[in-house]
């Protein structure tokens, strides 16, 4: 996580101009924190089973980490979800002006990919790796999640209607972060599928607490605006809180059985982060 966060720091986006803040609106949100989920579960995997390839898998992280924070000042825009903070800031577009908040996110998304095609890996390692984020992020994933979110603001869609939502909008790409990290350290395609398939459910679970968090969690504590969902088809406006707890739960419990089914070297790699999130919504 420190390696991580050194490097994030070393390699923010950097562009000479003579704008008096593009610059720094490129870096902020980056620099902002959050909780590196994504990262996070490409590293494990790359560190449990080929630690020499930490180094070389930085950039990939690090393209995960710039391709959500897009994400995240796209949907904070008013636009979208018209949030004032995030990650314990304020967001981009109240930072600065709306402007600037989408070209940074436009240049996030792009430079993403930059950073994968010059990391330090093979070829076809890296065009696995572009085509996993372009396929999970782009208009087949987080774009048709965020679009579908949106168009159905106050129109209530059905359940599996709002699990193909969070499906597409969050959980493509934590289960593109799981993959891309089997792919760097060269795992056989049956592994690989079946890490996608428990993080697409790992990512379900993600979104499912995150719509709990916007009902029970303060400001404060999540860092970035709650009570905002009312429009929204989340778990809570759908189930109640209640329900989309024990929704929430018997979705971690299935995932955890899932989890005890890989090998010893995986479930090493994954279990803080299954101890850090499997629950987070309690
Ligand atoms: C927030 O993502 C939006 C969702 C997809 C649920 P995170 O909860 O990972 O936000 P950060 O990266 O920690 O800020
Ligand atoms: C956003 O979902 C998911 C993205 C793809 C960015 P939310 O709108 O629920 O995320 P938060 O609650 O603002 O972080
Ligand atoms: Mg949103
Ligand atoms: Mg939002
Ligand atoms: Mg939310």
């Amino acid at each position: 996580m420190q390696q991580f966060e050194t490097y994030l720091s070393r390699h923010l986006p950097k562009v000479r101009s003579f704008h008096p803040l593009y610059e720094e609106a490129l870096g902020a949100m980056l620099q902002a924190g959050g909780k590196r989920f994504r990262p996070m579960l490409l590293l494990s995997i790359v560190d449990a089973y080929e630690p020499m390839l930490h180094d070389s898998a930085l950039p990939a992280a690090l393209a995960l980490e710039m391709f959500h924070t897009y994400s995240l000042i796209h949907d904070d825009l008013p636009a979208m979800d018209n949030a004032d903070l995030r990650r314990g800031h304020p967001t981009l577009h109240k930072r600065f002006d709306e402007v600037t908040a989408i070209l940074a996110g436009d240049a996030l998304n792009t430079d993403a990919f930059l950073l994968i095609a010059k990391a330090p890996l093979r070829e076809d390692v890296k065009v696995k790796l572009i085509t996993l984020l372009a396929e999970n992020g782009g208009s087949q994933g987080m774009v048709l999640g965020q679009a579908i979110d949106c168009w159905f603001e106050n129109k209530p869609l059905t359940l599996d209607e709002v699990k193909v939502l969070h499906t597409n909008k969050t959980a493509k790409l934590i289960a593109a972060s799981l993959q891309m990290g089997a792919v760097i350290v060269g795992l056989d395609s049956g592994v690989q599928k079946a890490l996608y398939d428990f993080g697409i459910d790992l990512g379900l679970l993600f979104q499912i607490q995150d719509d709990i968090i916007d009902e029970t969690q303060s400001e404060e504590q999540a860092g970035k605006t709650t009570g905002n969902d009312s429009d929204k088809n989340s778990f809570v406006n759908l189930l109640g809180l209640e329900a989309a707890v024990s929704e929430a739960d018997a979705l971690a419990k299935d995932l955890q059985r899932r989890f005890e089914s890989f090998d010893e070297t995986m479930q090493s790699a994954l279990r803080p982060l299954m101890e850090q999130y499997l629950y987070r919504h309690q």
